[in-house]
């Protein structure tokens, strides 16, 4: 259930960039202006496209979710935005930066929303524990409606916050991924030297999810994918806190599909050798169980003969 009080005036957009909404503006800029423009607490800097925007006003028209995480506050534009749309009854907001938001603590201030609106700060998205941590104290043990992952971007750590997060989402609830296809965006990110050259690109994740749609649709519904986000709709199955691991939780009839990526710490190459190993040894159970049904019906058939 969300705080939404319908005597607030809707957020306009005034061109553009500018959303007002009810004594406060967002500006959204989507291009190298983030890292200059800064937030106060009556305009806000929000890193998405007016697409996006329009994208989450219209997506929950009919029901605004009640109970929301973000991963990545910045210059604290996206709390504001979801705060100004939705009024949820709870909204975490999490970011790797230690350095409070000066311009959010006052916004929070202002409306009147500290015990509702948390940013918190310091809290790594490849961090399981600590973000299992904020989940568990911020929710009152009540399942989030919507998570919204716009922090690092880079493959391990947004695969981490979505194993971390995504058990404590509601069945029916939303998880978003935005800012996913850095890979296949054109001009400099395709260049030699261009950006993120060396990352494992987040394509991984998003065919991940499909596979697990397509395996296991009672955990993933749906993923819808659009150049901007991965939109993944949860179903009705419970999925463990702390043991759920997307990789090897979906079926592949022993394939291998997705880029194993380089390993870079140890706990990277346990895991590609889990993932390798498991998806190999599932293949190997599969094909010696059908060899060996084979084999009894061809021994069945010959007994009959005889
Ligand atoms: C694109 S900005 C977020 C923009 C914001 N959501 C908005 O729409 O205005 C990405 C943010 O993610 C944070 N970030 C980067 N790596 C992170 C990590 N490993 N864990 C949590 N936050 C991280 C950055 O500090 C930055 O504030």
């Amino acid at each position: 259930m969300s705080m939404n009080d319908s005597s607030r005036a809707e957020p306009v957009w005034i061109d553009d960039e500018v959303l007002s909404c009810a004594g406060t503006d967002l500006i959204a800029v989507f291009d190298g202006r983030s890292q200059t423009l800064e937030s106060t607490s009556r305009r806000f800097v929000v890193v998405k496209s007016r697409h996006m925007i329009d994208w989450y006003a219209r997506h929950f028209v009919e029901g605004p979710p009640g109970r929301v995480l973000e991963i990545g506050i910045f210059k604290g534009g996206s709390v504001a935005l979801f705060e100004e749309l939705w009024h949820p009854a709870r909204l975490v907001a999490v970011d790797i930066e230690p350095r409070p938001v000066a311009a959010l603590a006052e916004y929070v201030e202002r409306i009147g929303a500290g015990d509702r609106v948390r940013p918190l700060y310091g809290i790594d998205q490849g961090d399981h524990d600590a973000l299992r941590a904020v989940l568990q104290t911020n929710f009152d043990g009540e399942p989030v409606d919507l998570i919204v992952d716009d922090g690092c971007h880079y493959l391990d750590e947004s695969r981490t916050a979505f194993n971390s997060t995504f058990p404590y989402l509601r069945a029916g609830g939303t998880y978003v991924i935005e800012d996913w296809g850095w890979a296949h965006w054109p001009g400099v990110w395709q260049q030699n030297g261009g950006p993120w050259r060396d990352k494992p690109a987040m394509t991984t994740l998003a065919f991940e999810l499909v596979m697990l749609a397509a395996s296991r649709p009672d955990v993933v519904e749906s993923v819808e994918t659009t150049q901007e986000l991965i939109v993944v709709r949860k179903g009705p199955a419970v999925v463990t806190a702390g043991a759920f691991d997307l990789s090897t939780s979906y079926l592949t009839a022993g394939r291998l599909f997705v880029e194993a990526g380089f390993p870079r710490t140890p706990r990277d190459a346990c895991r590609l050798v889990r993932h390798v190993g498991s998806t190999y040894t599932r293949g190997l159970s599969r094909t010696i169980e059908e060899r060996g049904r084979g084999l009894r019906g061809r021994a069945r058939r010959w007994l009959g003969r005889s």
